[in-house]
């Protein structure tokens, strides 16, 4: 009998292809006229737990994309891990950009490219080949585990938040075991212990009833485009801070320590910079590079349009300017009253010469996970023991929302144990995930649930 670490490596190549079965379903959760590739990626995942003799798997219909559960707890004396991820990604466009098609995943320099293949379709993954090395090897899941894989997370999980609430019960569990972020670097495990929360906004500035003629009535009639860069250049002062009155009230501050521990994580900040050909970082003074990107607030403008785009000139004065603007968020902010102060910030710098409009996108809570949890410790020992290194704990900028419903309704907390990297192109054309790191991931995997057994 081999054990399923054995397992892992001789299936090597086998995980790939399957991988990539996966990869080539466009599972778009933004994109209403991808329904079927979602279902397909759905029933994709379900096969693979009904082949591996669990206790129990369903797929959950919700008003959106359905939910895959399966669930095998033999052990009522050995913890109870709850693995969440997604299997719907970000659409691809510009489609144009990518030097291969987004949904058609090829290897180059031990890379696969492909949409999803780090968020999160290759990291979700991973637990799952996790689970088959002890199924198929005879070896019993030395632990209880449960999984969760939604297709609506990359627009805000609408449905999972009322779906854990509901089935609280049937997911109760003592952790929960999350890949969907990035490694401090290239072989450099990390483990995450902080996400930032979301508060996304629309706007729109209407002012006269029609685009004109920018010489008949420019100069007398305001200009929403105008007004809108004028409104959006007070968001922020010069030293980036965001001005919207009340909007740091809730901000736990930095403590030395987490100053501290931050300095101490090995960033090259040339490196960084080099890496998006920029010369110069930017943000808010006071704070360095890492902690602006990860656990300080932020306000950022998304996209802005009106007016005339196409070729040449056209003179006009436009109608109306609109502009998507998201706000990353850290504890204790709440993205319900940050959006609420927003816009009424965004009212108040309104001259009466327009009309705005605030509108509110789905958002999401902040998330830092407690440091002395034991579970923590498993899974920094899974990492040592696979990757030959301590990994490193750090904050991130990102969001997973679901992160603190978890802790909210289950009471848990979650380990986010990421195998990408930065550079893993997330959300952007190409789009890579390092096998060794898929690889190694498997394993690292298939060990913490060994040694979360053995506490
Ligand atoms: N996996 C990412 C979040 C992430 C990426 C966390 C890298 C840490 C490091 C997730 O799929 C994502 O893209 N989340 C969205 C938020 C969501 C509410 C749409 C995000 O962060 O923009
Ligand atoms: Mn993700
Ligand atoms: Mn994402």
């Amino acid at each position: 009998m081999s054990t399923p670490q054995e397992y892992i490596d001789s299936n090597k190549d086998t995980f790939v292809e399957e991988l990539f079965e996966l990869l080539r379903i466009p599972s778009v959760s933004t994109d209403s006229s991808k329904k079927e590739a979602i279902q397909q990626a759905a029933n994709f995942l379900l096969d693979q737990f009904n082949s591996f003799d669990l206790q129990k798997t369903e797929l959950f219909e919700t008003p959106g994309n359905p939910i895959v559960y399966a669930e095998h707890c033999p052990h009522p004396d050995k913890p109870t891990v709850l693995v969440y991820g997604h299997y719907d990604v970000q659409p691809s466009d510009p489609d144009e950009l990518w030097n291969s098609p987004a949904f058609e995943p090829i290897i180059k320099d031990g890379n696969v490219y492909a949409r999803g293949a780090s968020d999160d379709k290759g990291q979700a993954y991973t637990h799952v080949k996790a689970i088959e090395s002890y199924v198929r090897t005879g070896n019993p899941i030395p632990v209880n585990v449960k999984f969760i894989l939604e297709g609506e997370e990359e627009i805000g999980s609408p449905n999972l938040v009322p779906f854990i609430e509901e089935h609280k019960e049937m997911l109760q569990c003592d952790m929960v075991l999350i890949s969907d972020t990035a490694m401090f670097g290239e072989d450099i495990p990390s483990i995450t212990y902080g996400l930032r929360g979301l508060a996304y906004m629309e706007v729109e500035v209407v002012g006269p009833n029609r685009d004109l003629h920018s010489g008949v009535y420019g100069g007398a009639v305001e200009n929403p485009l105008n007004v809108l860069c004028e409104m959006i250049a007070k968001l922020k002062n010069e030293d980036g801070v965001i001005q919207i009155p009340g909007f740091y009230d809730n901000v736990v501050p930095l403590t030395e320590a987490d100053r501290k521990a931050s300095a101490e994580l090995p960033f090259d900040e040339e490196k960084y910079k080099k890496s998006l050909d920029i010369d110069a970082v930017h943000g808010e003074k006071g704070y360095t590079t890492l902690e602006r990107a990860s656990a300080r607030p932020t306000l950022d403008v998304n996209g802005i349009w009106g007016g005339y785009t196409g070729e040449g000139a056209k003179t006009v004065l436009p109608s109306k300017a609109n502009a998507k603007i998201s706000m990353r968020l850290v504890p204790d902010q709440h993205p319900k009253e940050i959006a609420k102060l927003f816009s009424s910030y965004f009212n108040s710098i309104a001259p009466d010469t327009v009309k705005v409009t605030v509108t509110e996108h789905h958002g999401g809570h902040p998330s830092v996970t407690d440091l002395s949890f034991y579970g923590l410790k498993a899974a920094a020992k899974a990492f040592k023991e696979v990757y030959g290194k301590e990994p490193l704990f750090a904050r991130e900028g990102g969001s997973i929302p679901i992160v603190a419903d978890f802790k909210r309704v289950l009471g848990v907390e979650s380990i986010l144990m990421g195998f990408g990297l930065t550079s893993n192109a997330i959300h952007s054309p190409n789009e890579n995930f390092s096998l060794k790191d898929f690889h190694r991931g498997i394993k690292t995997s298939a060990k913490f649930f060994e040694l979360l057994a053995e506490n």
